[in-house]
């Protein structure tokens, strides 16, 4: 079997934990069959020396990368994140174009390709991920890597209108081309790419998913909707019952029941849309107040870019709305954390709740989606609320699905899910349970790297 590359901006090395459902896969889908990660380090430094620091973890050699300071300035909180973050989840009121930060985007890619190229063998085979290394593909083969190279993109692919509208797309969506696979987490997303190549990117659909370059160059485009380690969060989610942190959180709530959700601070994650759904939940459903505690923990995500930081004032000041207006001596009803926890204990916390709400605005996938139904209890399964904004919609149908902007459908979701019969939660659960069963992370990898290698 050939050896397996990863490469990604972030690398959850052993001893660090990152949020996001990218460092979540990416560790489950190289656990099983081990390789090398390749990446950023995750630290800005003044002077980076370009040398490159190793550390290996059974079967798993992790690489990483310093950036210099303004590297990660122009590159990761500025054209990854503040140009391509919001044009790809459909939000072209926040896109901030530049040049300047387009170029660095680019010469930290060619640095990427730099560093990677000489550690690369003939019969590797490459899996490059994300927003952030479209052009990586594309510099590798500049270098002469002819391996098989793949990507996957974790975030949605908007439609060819959208992408348009950022000058100089053509440059970087048509660098996708230099790539054997370029998978999509939905039907949808890949659709919209192939539209887009036929429409802007000079290129043609040959059959299906077989597409063929301006040059003659052909590779293939398709959905391989990510999964989770479902065996795994079960067990986790089992044994997390026991840790102080969930027995504490139980004893807190005393009698009443608890909805839950778990997202990066984003604007793309619909959270004060979430808090006003809530809101609106205790002014429709007067009888049900005071018997459900809604937890929100939302991690601090890229705190160095604008619209991250405002959001993050907007949500302490509507918190702080609601349990003004809501709160009794002996309940708040919404409790808002930003820290960060361990993945055994969410999982802990999951399925302590009655209710997982995930109602993103525009979501690639959503894996805390699938993460809540894993780690309910078979014989108690609580009722996940989801928005049909989020690509995990596609699949996990049982689940109260929800427009986001829809405040009183979501108020009425929650109210539904906090009292739903126990027969009709356990037909839900069961029914997604088997679709996260039968397409797990292992499947995931297994499908995507079967296709990039023999096609
Ligand atoms: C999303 C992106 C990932 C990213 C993660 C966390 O899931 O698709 O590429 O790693 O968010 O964001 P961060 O900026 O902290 O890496």
């Amino acid at each position: 079997m050939s050896r397996l590359v990863v490469v990604s901006n972030r690398v959850a090395v052993p001893g660090q934990s990152i949020s996001g459902g990218l460092a979540v896969g990416l560790q489950a889908a190289l656990q099983e069959r081990g390789g090398l990660w390749f990446g950023w380090s995750g630290k800005s430094v003044k002077e980076a020396s370009g040398a490159v620091h190793e550390q290996t973890e059974g079967d798993i050699r992790y690489v990483t990368l310093d950036l210099n300071k303004r590297d990660v300035d122009g590159y990761y909180n500025g054209f990854a994140n503040r140009t391509l973050w919001p044009l790809l989840h459909f939000r072209l009121d926040l896109v901030d174009y530049d040049r300047a930060t387009r170029e660095t985007y680019r010469r930290v890619n060619a640095l990427f390709a730099e560093k990677l190229a000489p550690l690369l063998r003939e019969d590797d085979v490459v899996w490059i991920h994300d927003y952030h290394l479209i052009p990586l593909g594309a510099l590798l083969r500049e270098r002469g890597i002819g391996c098989r190279i793949g990507f996957f993109l974790h975030v949605p692919m908007p439609s060819a209108d959208l992408l348009q509208a950022m000058p100089d797309h053509l440059r970087l969506f048509s660098s996708l081309y230099a790539y054997d696979l370029v998978g999509f987490q939905t039907q949808r997303d890949a659709d919209r790419f192939q539209s887009y190549v036929r429409l802007f990117g000079g290129g043609q659909v040959v059959d299906g998913g077989l597409l063929q370059a301006p040059g003659g160059r052909q590779f293939r485009a398709a959905a391989f909707p990510i999964g989770i380690d479902t065996a795994q969060i079960e067990r986790l989610a089992r044994a997390g019952a026991s840790k102080p942190a969930v027995r504490d959180l139980r004893n807190s709530l005393r009698d009443r029941q608890l909805a839950i959700g778990v997202d990066r601070l984003d604007y793309s994650k619909g959270l004060p849309e979430r808090f006003l759904g809530f809101e609106r939940y205790l002014q429709r459903h007067p009888d049900q107040r005071g018997s459900l505690t809604y937890l929100q923990i939302a991690p601090v995500s890229r705190g160095d870019v604008t619209e991250y930081r405002q959001l993050r004032s907007q949500l302490e000041q509507t918190a702080g709305h609601i349990n003004g207006g809501y709160a009794e001596p002996d309940w708040t009803p919404l409790r808002y954390v930003n820290q960060n926890f361990a993945h055994a204990t969410l999982t802990g916390f999951y399925r302590a709740a009655a209710v997982g709400l995930v109602t993103p605005l525009r979501d690639g996938m959503n894996l805390v989606a699938k993460e809540y139904v894993a780690s309910q209890d078979p014989d108690d399964p609580g009722v996940l609320v989801l928005s049909l904004l989020a690509g995990a919609a596609d699949e996990l149908k049982q689940a109260l699905l929800v427009n986001p902007h829809d405040l009183d459908g979501v108020a009425d979701a929650i109210a539904t899910a906090a009292t739903m019969p126990l027969h009709k939660r356990k037909e839900r659960w069961n029914a997604m349970m088997d679709h996260l069963r039968a397409n797990d992370i292992n499947q995931w990898r297994q499908r995507y790297l079967e296709q990039l290698e023999f096609g």
